[in-house]
């Protein structure tokens, strides 16, 4: 390291004395043979006992309906870790403490009896925390997420009032409802059983470094906070783009399209966190307020014409490679309408960004899979540079790019070297490979840990996911009939429909594409 790291590194400010810390637990996972648990939630824990972030004690039981016997699900979950975790590998030592508090129990979600089992399992543990605090994770349906709680008040396992001393979490999966009155009857169901403060709503997207960062970066400069408003912001873009397009999942992409996947989940939450008022403190119920406010404050979209562009890839080359068109993808319907892509421009109704519009894109099978922000800043008066002729300049920009090659880049304009007279963008690059070393846990990996210690922040709490649904919920009922027009269909492999180019084109400017790492 050298010396202006080690001093800037002495410089950290340190936020998390007031951080709660993780009591022991037992974890117990719902759904425990299917692909999240295998992909997702084993490999997290392990790693946290890799790098000794799991209470001690704790112990994890699987709970699923397929019979089998802890040696078993062990071995498979093992298989998982080296197949799936980020470091492809397995470290006998941790494993072998890990898997010692590893252990399954059979059972059908319905069956009382099961309920009954697993009490007894938690009984067997001799040290009170892991009998008493429980952390619940619906790895399963959410239409079984209200038997699940219910079933859970009846064994007197999970306790709506909390007890002094002991506590019991329930952590749910999106999809969080289909539309505002399935999300408003999930939440009641929940409710009825668990308080909402211990109900924690996983968006992997916020257990992400650079999603956390958002507000790091907003937050603790004032050269940028400054400017951050209308006064000096033209535009705003978020791209989510994905290479992969709906592959198996068919059947599900067909009931939910790029809205329901991504936009009333993923890019509103990136969208709140970019656009809202500071909190008055770093607390979840802060942070989560102003999230709600923000969302509140998005202008109802009452012309989808003019401001939504649905997108349908047909086939086309991604990598070199042919892909069929969505239509011809499994369990899809030969003349589905369903949107592969999605392009809106959206205003947020308060003083900071009264008059700005947001654009906001998703799709799948596009060149390449990136998150990225960019504020686009308003163009300097062009008096100098106008005068000699040519292009007008670029405007400024700061790109936060979300993953992959995950940093911040600030782009400005520089006299080009030489006798000749030329002003051209260049670009201040900060990357956190190259800052931070290829540090990039899993978001599971602090999601499950923020769980364990009690600290919603990263979770979404029950009003922004209703008021989320009530932003898309219209624009969805606005072309419910309506079938896709030629200029809304893309090429496998392109950015997108002509009908988002002339979305934004609408407004004078044009999308800017997330480039590959070079
Ligand atoms: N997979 C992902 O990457 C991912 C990402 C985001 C969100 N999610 C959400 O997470 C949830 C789980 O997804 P998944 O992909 O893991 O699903 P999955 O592979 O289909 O697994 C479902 C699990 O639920 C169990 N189950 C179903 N009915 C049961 C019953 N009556 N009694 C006991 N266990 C029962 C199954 O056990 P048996 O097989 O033993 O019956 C299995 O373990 C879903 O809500 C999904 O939308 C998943």
């Amino acid at each position: 390291m050298d010396d202006l790291n080690q001093l800037d590194e002495i410089m950290a400010c340190r936020l998390d004395d007031g951080r709660k810390a993780v009591s022991p637990c037992t974890i117990v996972i719902f759904g425990a043979s299917g692909d999240l648990t295998i992909r997702k939630l084993i490999p997290a824990l392990y790693h946290l006992a890799v790098e000794k972030a799991l209470p001690s004690p704790v112990r994890i039981i699987g709970f699923a309906r397929r019979e089998k016997d802890d040696a078993v699900w062990r071995e498979e979950l093992k298989a998982g870790v080296a197949q799936f975790s980020r470091s492809k590998s397995v470290d006998e030592k941790v494993w072998s403490e890990f898997a010692a508090n590893v252990s399954y129990c059979q059972g059908d979600l319905t069956d009382p009896a099961a309920y009954t089992r697993l009490a007894g399992k938690l009984t067997s543990f001799g040290v009170p925390e892991l009998r008493n605090n429980l952390l619940f994770y619906l790895a399963i349906s959410p239409s079984q997420f209200g038997a699940v709680v219910e079933q859970l008040c009846g064994a007197n396992l999970l306790k709506r009032v909390e007890t002094p001393g002991e506590w019991q979490r329930v952590v749910v999966e999106k999809p969080f409802g289909t539309d505002l009155p399935s999300a408003l009857k999930l939440n009641n169901e929940l409710t009825r059983f668990a308080h909402e403060k211990q109900i924690f709503r996983i968006d992997h997207y916020l257990g992400k470094e650079t999603v956390q960062n958002i507000l790091m970066f907003r937050f603790s400069n004032a050269i940028f906070e400054q400017l951050w408003n209308r006064t000096s912001v033209d535009h705003v873009q978020i791209t989510v783009s994905e290479k992969v397009g709906v592959g198996g999942r068919g059947g599900y992409y067909e009931e939910s399209g790029a809205m329901r996947d991504m936009v009333q989940n993923h890019l509103l939450q990136v969208l709140s966190l970019i656009a809202m008022e500071p909190p008055v403190s770093l607390e979840a119920e802060a942070v989560r307020d102003e999230k709600v406010k923000l969302l509140k404050s998005i202008r109802p979209v009452r012309d989808v014409d003019k401001q939504v562009v649905r997108g349908q890839y047909f086939a086309g080359m991604v990598d070199g490679k042919l892909r069929n068109g969505y239509r011809q993808e499994e369990k899809v319907k030969t003349d589905s309408n369903v949107e592969t892509y999605l392009a809106l421009k959206l205003f947020i109704d308060n003083w900071r960004w009264s008059g700005v519009p947001f654009f906001l894109r998703t799709g799948k099978s596009m060149p390449l899979s990136a998150s990225e922000v960019r504020i686009q800043f308003k163009p300097t008066p062009n008096v100098l540079f106008a005068a000699k002729g040519g292009l007008k300049l670029d405007p400024n920009s700061i790109t936060l790019r979300l993953q992959p090659n995950e940093g911040i880049y600030l782009r400005f304009n520089g006299k080009v070297p030489g006798a000749n007279l030329q002003v051209r963008p260049v670009r201040m690059n900060f990357s956190y490979d190259s800052e931070f070393g290829a540090y990039t846990p899993e978001a599971y990996e602090r999601l499950l840990l923020e769980a364990i210690a009690g600290d919603a922040t990263l979770f979404i709490r029950r009003d922004e996911v209703e008021t989320a649904w009530g932003i898309v919920d219209p624009i969805r009922k606005g072309w419910s009939d309506k079938p896709l027009t030629n200029r809304e269909f893309y090429s496998a492999g392109s950015w997108g429909p002509v009908a988002a180019e002339d979305l934004i084109a609408a407004s004078g400017h044009t999308w800017r594409d997330p480039q590959p790492a070079k």
